[in-house]
């Protein structure tokens, strides 16, 4: 969701302030954008394969390797020590999808991943599906938009200055809806956090959020469809909200959808992207969607996600939203990396009778 919209400026801008800052630790991955920013393209629905599917249930790869897996809370993220990300198998990549679908978020410490150059990264992520290739981030020098460059610092502003004067500062969404297929199993990593604390990414559960209505209410939710669009919160923020419409690429997905690895039913909710219930009046939809993206938010079923060096966290999409925590002090260098993969397309949990599943 992140852009920077300045980001290619970063590094003249920063030559004018003082005093003067330590350099990045990794200046071959900083944003640039010497394309410009594109309008966001379409991308029409194709046939996505679901590497979680393919996995030995019991994860013998996984389950051998690590040290120690341990629960960030029952619902959701695990955090992970002794897998070595770049040295699995195929068979254990899908084993990270597997697990990815069915706890959330998998935070992976001590990982090499940063250092192996972007040829590897590029081809470890597209064992998931092909890269979505993001029409306004930042990308490394060299490199080309599927690597999206989440940066911040004394130049280029947080999602505080993207979102402006507000209370509160989180921004609950899942990336990239607004297509028929949508984000999968999605790599973030760190390259360098903020020297003070702070910077964390926090996960919630859509699944649990499902779970947690009433059956009655859930009986209610079943059968809607909500509509998807580009022309997101944070793109209107950056472009203004008329040529954010005129360029916007939207599609419609069901509310409650069956999650296409878990097969478990998933509120899927999207507080930036999904902006409206089909059939609905607008009242009513925004009412309707502010109840869920109050509900999201508790903390019976998200978690928070703290940097360390060398950490990779691997969430799906289906499973789990996000949202930046831009606590950290002004200025202070956050710089991170995300690659997105498509998956299938969202189907309903549960189609109506005689309708042909989509
Ligand atoms: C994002 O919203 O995609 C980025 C989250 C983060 O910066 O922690």
């Amino acid at each position: 969701m992140l852009g920077n919209t300045s980001a290619t400026v970063a590094t003249e801008a920063a030559a004018t302030t003082s005093p003067t800052p330590a350099p990045p630790k990794y200046p071959h991955y900083l944003p640039t954008r010497p394309d410009g920013y594109a309008a966001t393209t379409d991308v029409p629905l194709f046939h996505a394969e679901e590497p979680g599917l393919r996995a030995d249930p019991s994860k013998p790869e996984l389950s051998k390797a690590a040290t120690s897996l341990r629960n960030i809370t029952p619902r959701i993220g695990t955090e992970i020590h002794g897998v070595q990300l770049s040295q699995l198998t195929p068979a254990g990549l899908d084993e990270v999808a597997l697990m990815a679908a069915e706890r959330g978020v998998l935070v992976l410490r001590n990982q090499d991943f940063a250092d192996i150059g972007f040829d590897r990264q590029r081809d470890i992520v597209r064992h998931y599906g092909p890269l979505h290739q993001h029409p306004t981030m930042g990308y490394p020098a060299g490199t080309g938009p599927e690597f999206h460059v989440v940066y911040a610092d004394e130049s280029v502003g947080t999602l505080r200055d993207l979102l402006g004067p507000r209370p509160s500062y989180d921004l609950w969404h899942v990336d990239q809806t607004f297509t028929p297929n949508v984000p999968s199993t999605t790599f973030f990593w760190i390259l360098e956090g903020p020297a003070g604390e702070g910077g964390d990414t926090a996960f919630t559960s859509l699944q649990h959020a499902y779970d947690a209505l009433s059956p009655s209410f859930r009986e209610t939710l079943n059968h809607l469809e909500v509509f998807h669009t580009s022309a997101s919160v944070g793109e209107v923020a950056r472009i203004g909200q008329e040529r954010a419409l005129r360029e916007a690429v939207n599609t419609v997905h069901p509310l409650v959808i069956e999650h296409p690895v878990t097969h478990k039913p998933v509120l899927f909710v999207n507080p930036t992207i999904g902006r409206s219930v089909q059939g609905f009046h607008a009242s009513e939809s925004a009412n309707l969607l502010a109840f869920f993206h109050d509900h999201i938010r508790s903390l019976d079923f998200s978690c928070r996600v703290r940097w360390e060096p060398g950490t990779v966290v691997v969430w799906d999409q289906r499973s789990a939203a996000h949202s930046a925590v831009p606590d950290f002090a002004e200025g202070e260098r956050r710089h991170m990396v995300r690659m997105i993969p498509y998956g299938s397309q969202p189907k309903a949990a549960f189609p109506r009778t005689g309708e042909a599943p989509r």
